[in-house]
């Protein structure tokens, strides 16, 4: 780490799907990714969802039991994380790309989901959201209003807006420091944040990664290796500096 950072200074942490590779969740664009397997445009798009919204069910109805059945554990970067905000004077806040509940389970507090929660699902009839485990169903009833058919995973599909962004822009343009952790850098908005940081000035930016991501080059620090071990190291400095 090459860098001071008061001690009273925001930290912004980006995350994306390479910290919860090593706690047996896939990746999207690695070798044998997500992508590699299954069209997106079939599974994450709101046409997909209205040209064939039981396939759109099935893809994520097989992600969530995967939650729910494997219990996959945080990793020691989703603690490392955790003990950051834990025992940082300034504020933290964990904007992440992932749906799944591995930086809750680590004990994080302060998360933004900006494409949505795996572990929650919202009616197009009715915009009830609610915490929800089990499979969805085309057929299954909405608790709320009873209609049927209106049910979907409160996930961000491609062409739609992901969430929170104001508050995360106000945090932005607060941030001393900027991680960004397991993620390739391929998908906007995300992957412009290092660029609006750097605009704005002040802020130290570090790529901790498995291998450089698509935008590598704007960031002030790079550090490579796989989060259970990039992350925590990078943590214990910034509580030692
Ligand atoms: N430790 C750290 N980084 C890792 C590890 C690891 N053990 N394993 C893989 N990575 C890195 C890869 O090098 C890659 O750069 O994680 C990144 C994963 O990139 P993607 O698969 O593209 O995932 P992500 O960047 O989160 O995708 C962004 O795209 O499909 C949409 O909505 C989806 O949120 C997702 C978004």
């Amino acid at each position: 780490m090459n860098v001071k950072i008061d001690k009273e200074g925001t930290i912004v942490i980006l995350t994306g799907a390479g910290i919860s590779r090593e706690s047996g969740l896939d990746t999207f664009r690695c070798k044998d990714g997500i992508w590699s397997k299954v069209n997106l445009e079939d599974v994450a798009t709101p046409e997909a969802f209205i040209r064939n919204p039981k396939m759109v069910q099935d893809f994520y109805n097989a992600r969530r039991s995967q939650l729910m059945e494997d219990k996959p554990a945080p990793n020691s970067g989703h603690l490392a994380l955790a003990k950051l905000e834990e025992n940082w004077p300034g504020r933290v806040l964990i904007v992440t790309q992932n749906i799944d509940n591995l930086h809750e389970a680590a004990g994080s507090k302060n998360i933004i989901h900006m494409h949505g929660e795996l572990l929650k699902v919202r009616c197009n009839h009715c915009g009830s959201l609610r915490h929800w485990e089990a499979n969805l169903h085309v057929e299954t009833e909405c608790p709320d209003c009873a209609e049927t058919g209106g049910l979907r995973p409160h996930v961000v599909w491609f062409g739609e807006v992901p969430l929170q962004m104001e508050e995360i822009y106000e945090a932005l343009e607060d941030a001393d420091l900027f991680m960004s952790i397991g993620t390739s850098g391929h998908v906007y908005p995300a992957a412009g944040f290092v660029q609006a940081v750097t605009q704005l000035g002040g802020c130290h930016t570090v790529e901790l990664n498995l291998d450089p991501s698509e935008g590598a080059t704007l960031f002030a620090e790079t550090i490579y290796g796989p989060a259970s071990e990039v992350v925590p190291a990078y943590v214990d400095q910034l509580l030692e500096s």
